[in-house]
């Protein structure tokens, strides 16, 4: 059984970029019953700005060492990240920032949101090269939402079930072969 973490990042008060990782979490559990899934909330780890990266702090705090466990125990990532001012929220890079070699050869998928009709497909670039930099790997895959108040419910159930299914397929394909992929070479 494979493990996949879904980094939802919006921290903000009312966010709705948390129903995306509430669907992705569903659809993984109705479609891929194989796969372990948890949601890696950042709202719920209120990580302090960053000070220093976990290997050289001196006295960690519990949840940090448990969010780098979490990173090295998954297969793959999903992240969900809301685009603010054409950029991703700082709550994902001060976490991102956190670990190093945790990150390195780990698939990650992005799933861009926002509320307008551009899906957030401005956040894109910047955050793969942040990942790229970092040594993950990046999934070829893009899962675009725009107008995300109306597309999900608070419960991450989409307006439309069958068009969101068919692209989380297309997305979550992706993510798995990358995942089987890098297990292969690692062994
Ligand atoms: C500070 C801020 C900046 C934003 N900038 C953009 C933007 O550049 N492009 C865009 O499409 N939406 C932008 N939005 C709208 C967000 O896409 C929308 O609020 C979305 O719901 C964000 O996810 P969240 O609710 O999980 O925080 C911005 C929202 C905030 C709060």
């Amino acid at each position: 059984m494979s493990k996949i973490l879904i980094i939802s990042s919006s921290v903000r008060t009312n966010r709705n970029s948390h129903r995306v990782a509430l669907y992705f979490q569903n659809y993984l559990a109705e479609n891929h019953a194989g796969e372990e899934v948890e949601i890696v909330d950042l709202d719920k780890l209120n990580f302090p700005i960053f000070e220093e990266r976990l290997s050289y702090q001196k006295s960690p705090a519990k949840k940090t060492l448990e969010f780098a466990e979490k990173i090295v125990a998954s297969q793959g990532i999903i992240i969900v990240t809301p685009e603010y001012n054409g950029g991703y929220p700082a709550s994902l890079k001060n976490a991102i920032d956190l670990l190093h070699p945790e990150w390195r050869r780990k698939p990650i998928a992005i799933s861009t949101v926002s509320s307008g009709a551009f899906a957030g497909s401005q956040v894109i670039i910047s955050l793969q090269f942040v990942l790229w930099k970092i040594r993950s790997w990046v999934v070829p895959a893009q899962f675009p939402v725009p107008n995300v108040e109306t597309a999900f419910d608070e419960n991450g159930i989409p307006t439309d079930q069958k068009g969101t299914d068919k692209r989380a397929e297309n997305f979550v394909d992706e993510l798995l072969w990358c995942m089987e992929a890098n297990e292969k070479m690692s062994k």
